[in-house]
């Protein structure tokens, strides 16, 4: 089987056009969603997210205040910045890039964003909520995700899942929404870590395999069932001589030969990532609407 390719971009192009429409209505009543960015430090790969972030902003009309902060800002400055921003009325969803510089405590700082504001959806509130299955601001990845899934018309419920790789903000927020009892849930998931025995043996009986595992070719060929539909998360940097930057983004799947044996697979780049920036804008617009009593 050749797989078929999830265009993340087209289908992040769909959801977009959607939320431009819905801020343009917004607006004719008086309500513009905003977004604040901060990033701290000087990370190459943190810096590119964070534009294409506030790149995407302005192509759906969601206003985006930009605060790029010195690597060596310190824990009371940043705390007093996220409080500035609960207070402000202007903005409706606040995001602080990760990783922080080592020298910050990043729980402190996640646990200072208002969670009426928390469009990442890291809060432990929100956190809390997700797993019981209450409203809340769904962590931007997996929720991208879950739409790639639906939208290219995946049967999630009753699907055998394996996830490979337990981040807070991958692994376990996705195990938790596929295992809701809800219509993008009841699926049965597998959480595979570093410390799992045997992969191959675990990711073979998956219908459905996201890799988030953070390491190049994680997944390969032989531990893919004939017909799976894979979800590459990873974003890899490899050195690569013959790219003007020296290096090339891959995932943590062997697309190459995963290609012939899954039904549907994700590209990198092109696949999970345009998705993110896109879940960020709805939870955005989201918050906005709800400050303005709509939600
Ligand atoms: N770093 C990598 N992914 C993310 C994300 O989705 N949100 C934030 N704030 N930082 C990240």
């Amino acid at each position: 089987m050749t797989a078929r390719i999830i265009d993340g971009k087209q289908v992040a192009a769909d959801m977009r056009a959607e939320l431009k429409a819905q801020v343009a209505k917004l607006k004719e009543e008086g309500i513009v969603p905003g977004l604040a960015v901060v990033l701290v430090g000087e990370d190459p790969a943190s810096k590119s997210y964070v534009t294409a972030k506030e790149r995407a902003c302005e192509e759906i009309g969601i206003y985006s205040n930009d605060n790029r902060l010195p690597a060596d800002t310190g824990q009371a400055e940043l705390m007093a910045l996220v409080d500035k921003l609960n207070k402000d009325p202007k903005i409706n969803g606040i995001l602080v890039q990760l990783p922080l510089p080592k020298h910050l405590d990043e729980s402190e700082v996640l646990l200072e964003i208002d969670p009426a504001k928390d469009v990442d959806g890291f809060h432990p509130v929100n956190v809390g909520k997700m797993v019981v299955g209450e409203k809340a601001f769904l962590p931007c990845t997996p929720h991208g995700i879950i739409q790639l899934l639906i939208r290219s018309g995946v049967k999630i419920e009753g699907a055998e899942v394996v996830i490979v790789g337990r981040s807070n903000i991958v692994g376990k927020p996705i195990a938790n929404m596929l295992i809701q009892k809800n219509n993008t849930g009841n699926a049965t998931v597998t959480v595979c870590h570093t410390r799992t025995k045997n992969l191959a043996e675990h990711v073979r009986r998956a219908d459905i395999i996201i890799a988030a595992a953070g390491r190049p070719n994680t997944v390969t060929a032989d531990m893919v069932k004939e017909g799976a539909v894979v979800i590459d998360v990873g974003v890899n940097r490899v050195e690569d001589a013959t790219k003007k930057r020296g290096y090339r983004l891959v995932g943590d799947v062997d697309f190459a030969a995963v290609s012939e044996k899954a039904s549907l697979i994700t590209p990198v780049p092109g696949g999970v990532g345009p998705m993110t920036i896109t879940m960020l804008l709805f939870n955005t617009v989201a918050s906005a609407k709800q400050a303005a009593g709509k939600g």
